[in-house]
């Protein structure tokens, strides 16, 4: 396996594949977990060399605290990466690599993608995760780009931005891999005590009851029915329950047996934020 700082080495590196090597690409912000792995593993069995990026990007937090209270353990994360078997090279470049002297995003229109849940609350969050991944899939060119759906806004929004950018690069949704309680993993788990993590286990739990309800009760029921369970726990607040239309996430108020709906969540333990989703039809 390994490992560059610089984006010119790296660029070399992949310069000297061979000219059909398929690149497959894991772009994450480091904290590894199993979520991370089994997207690794899916490149590596789909591609010839496998490029991982671990990068805490700076433009894609509205909160200078989150910012700095993210989890950063580069040397955990390269012994995980360490123990898969294929053709891996981990890229860790600094903030100064990536942005040179203007840490500044690009604003974008993902046609009205951007503005729905994680755009609403987190102002700014979607401009700097497509500057980022535009800045990573020009430096990378891969053929196939991962990503898991815990962040299935994000996912829609990385398949506009290639379209945006013109980049040829085949975008992969992988399903939430779940800790054995339903909490979906996530690298900010590693912020939560024992006691929150229990706690935080009705988010899965609400997700599946409102999945099971969906044929029978009406959205506007299934909305109270989220905020009644979540009045009933004092230590996590509900930020956002919303049922979206799958492709366009745009808020449903009512069905229609012709679109696919998701539901989607962000809860705060405390200062670390969640979030989740599930597929309802
Ligand atoms: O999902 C993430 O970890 C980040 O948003 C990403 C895609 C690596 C961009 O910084």
């Amino acid at each position: 396996m390994l490992i560059h700082t610089q984006k010119e080495t790296l660029v070399h590196a992949l310069s000297s594949a061979a000219k059909n090597d398929k690149i497959g690409f894991v772009p994450t912000m480091g904290a590894l977990h199993k979520g991370h792995i089994s997207l690794v593993n899916k490149a590596l069995a789909e591609n010839d060399l496998v490029v991982v990026s671990i990068f805490v990007n700076p433009t894609q937090f509205n909160n200078s605290a989150d910012l700095q209270k993210y989890p950063r353990t580069p040397e955990d994360d390269i012994s995980l990466l360490k123990r898969l078997k294929g053709d891996l090279i981990v890229y860790l470049p600094e903030v100064s690599g990536l942005y040179e002297d203007s840490i500044f995003a690009k604003k974008y229109n993902f046609g009205g993608l951007e503005n729905e849940m994680e755009g609403k609350h987190r102002s700014g969050h979607f401009d700097g995760v497509g500057t980022i991944v535009n800045k990573l899939f020009r430096i990378v060119k891969p053929d196939a780009a991962y990503f898991g759906e815990k962040d299935f806004q994000q996912l829609q929004i990385v398949k506009k931005l290639v379209a945006i950018e013109n980049l040829p690069v085949k975008i992969i949704g992988c399903a939430i891999l779940r800790e054995d309680n339903g909490l979906a993993m996530s690298s900010r788990n590693k912020r939560l005590s024992a006691k929150q993590i229990e706690e935080a286990t009705i988010i899965y739990r609400t997700l599946n009851e409102v999945r099971e309800k969906f044929s029978s009760t009406s959205i506007a029921d299934l909305n109270t029915l989220v905020a009644e369970r979540f009045l009933q726990n004092p230590h996590l607040e509900l930020e956002y329950f919303e049922i979206a239309n799958e492709k366009t996430l745009k808020t449903a108020k009512r069905k229609n047996e012709d679109l696919k709906y998701r539901a989607f969540i962000a809860v705060l333990a405390d200062e670390v934020r969640l979030i989740d989703n599930m597929p309802l039809n």
